[in-house]
């Protein structure tokens, strides 16, 4: 048994949907669960296996989101935040998840969120490393968004540390272009508007964070491990 803080977030959009971003989805706020109000960057999964960032803790959320009726009340998305990825890219240039945290790889966990009837969501970083140190999309993002897709994620949490900010604004885009061009439609939620403000622009080439508030609700929940 170990004890477990569930944290959701509901993104809603409440703006006219004129000129936003068209990928089919989060015509409706979107709803889920985000890794790191609870969990931060916790990979230390030799001392603390049942909260550090692993495949095993969001398998554990997914569960916990249909047996406690999560899923029933909306809740789609688990999301993985910062800290999952391995520091080094495949021989391919390609991003990989940490092999000793994720042994199965995110396809296989991607593959489990669905076979409990939700969606997994991903984090990457504009810039050239995410805020925790890991490597950014910069130079990357068609390669990354390629990956992202390949793997069966359907939400990209797309961070804004190690940017020349300068170039903010275009990486954004750049990344919106590269997730579309992929064919597969992956919710984009930047974190764009948390450094600058150009709101029509956002708004065009991202979804979650175009024009947002945010409800937090956390609880606690026993999780059976
Ligand atoms: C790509 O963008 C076009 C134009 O906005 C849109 O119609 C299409 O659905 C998008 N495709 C994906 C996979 O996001
Ligand atoms: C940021 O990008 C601008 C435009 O390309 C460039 O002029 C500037 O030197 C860059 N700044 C840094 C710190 O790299
Ligand atoms: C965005 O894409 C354009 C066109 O390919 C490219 O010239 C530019 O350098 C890219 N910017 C960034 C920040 O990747």
């Amino acid at each position: 048994m170990c004890r477990a803080v569930l944290l959701l977030v509901v993104f809603s959009l409440s703006c006219p949907a004129a000129e936003a971003l068209d990928n089919g989805l989060a015509l409706t706020p979107t709803m889920g669960w985000l890794h790191w109000e609870r969990f931060m960057c916790n990979i230390n999964c030799d001392k603390d296996p049942d909260n550090c960032i692993s495949e095993k803790l969001y398998m554990q959320m997914a569960d916990v989101m249909v047996k406690e009726g999560w899923k029933d009340a909306g809740y789609e998305y688990v999301c993985i935040d910062d800290c999952w990825p391995s520091h080094d890219r495949d021989a391919k240039g390609r991003l990989q998840a940490d092999p000793r945290r994720f042994p199965g790889g995110i396809k296989k966990l991607a593959d489990y969120v669905h076979s409990k009837g939700l969606k997994l969501g991903i984090y990457g970083d504009v810039g050239k490393n995410t805020c925790a140190g890991y490597p950014g999309s910069l130079g990357y993002y068609e390669v990354d968004a390629q990956t992202f897709a390949d793997w069966g994620v359907d939400l990209l949490k797309f961070d804004g540390c190690y940017m020349n900010w300068t170039l903010l604004g275009e990486g954004y885009v750049n990344m919106s272009k590269a997730l579309n061009k992929t064919g597969k439609s992956i919710l984009y939620s930047c974190e764009w508007p948390l450094y600058e403000w150009p709101y029509q622009k956002v708004r065009s080439v991202c979804q979650t964070k175009a024009c947002h508030h945010f409800v937090v609700l956390r609880w606690s929940s026993t999780l059976t491990t």
